[in-house]
């Protein structure tokens, strides 16, 4: 493992819908290199159980580490809530042996739940919030558990949206029925009049200009996308580990099965030609 800056951003997610996080790091820090994970061969995630997630996270991340990034960004909400330990566990990497001591660096692992939950803290009026993600993200309570952090007295309404991932898959982000369907996820967080939505899973910030035309311009949404984009800079402006160089910068893509569909509707995400898309077995 080398220090220089140049290094890459790793960022990792179970398919396609981490490009929402890239696209919103291209725009904060451009001039990051980026290797982005898609584990496009086992998505969804978000209907797994806790194990699975924690095994698929883990060999995620060694291939990352192998890579020799600088930074892991764990963009997918559904890792972040529940393998965020078992990332952070790996992410200390031996780089020498002095005397048979083993000397470590610990790579950052950046993950959204925190940022989401600060922000949604510092926009929301009447401390009534809403959290929307996959139903392993929901029933972990991660989200509510980061609110309640900040603010004891702040209440949260979560809603699984097992729907919305395939939806947006389909590039249906303002299909009648994604707006049919949206409108009944989230009956019961209007019923409680929330003033802030967290968008808790990647493929949300696409559906943002549905999901406010719903809710209306009162509430709220804060998009996890922008909030990791912050964290993130801020995190390489404190370690003053941002790439010095000023030539464009390389974006290297990996996925886990053909690269066709996620080449296709990642441009779409992405507004943009990915690239080089490469294909792994981990
Ligand atoms: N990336 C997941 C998330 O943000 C959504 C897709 C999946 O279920 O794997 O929760």
């Amino acid at each position: 493992m080398n220090s220089q800056t140049n290094r890459a951003i790793g960022v990792f997610d179970s398919g396609i819908g981490g490009l929402t996080v890239v696209r919103s790091l291209m725009e904060r820090l451009p001039f990051e290199n980026i290797i982005y994970f898609g584990d496009t061969a086992r998505v969804p995630y978000g209907v797994k159980s806790v194990e699975t997630i924690n095994r698929y996270a883990a060999e995620i991340t060694e291939f990352l580490i192998k890579k020799d990034v600088k930074l892991l960004v764990v963009a997918c909400n559904t890792m972040a809530a529940v393998a965020h330990q078992t990332i952070v566990d790996l992410s200390h990497v031996p780089v020498a042996a002095v005397a048979s001591q083993k000397i470590v660096e610990t790579v950052p692992v950046l993950e959204v739940i925190d940022a989401s939950a600060r922000i949604a803290i510092q926009k929301t009026r009447t401390k009534s919030i809403g959290v929307i993600g996959t139903p392993a993200t929901i029933n972990s309570n991660a989200y509510a558990r980061a609110i309640h952090l900040l603010d004891k007295e702040a209440k949260v309404f979560s809603q699984a949206c097992p729907l919305l991932v395939p939806l947006v898959e389909e590039g249906w982000f303002d299909h009648p029925a994604t707006r049919l369907i949206v409108q009944e996820y989230l009956k019961p967080v209007i019923a409680e009049q929330v003033d802030t939505l967290v968008l808790g899973c990647t493929h949300y910030p696409l559906l943002k200009p549905l999901l406010q035309d719903i809710l209306g311009n009162g509430v709220n949404l804060i998009d996890s996308a922008e909030a990791m984009a912050d964290i993130a800079a801020d995190l390489i402006d404190q370690q003053k580990i941002g790439n010095k160089n000023s030539s464009p910068p390389e974006y290297t893509f990996y996925v886990s099965d053909l690269p066709y569909r996620f080449q296709t509707i990642g441009e779409r995400f992405m507004g943009r030609t990915l690239g080089r898309v490469e294909l792994v077995s981990l």
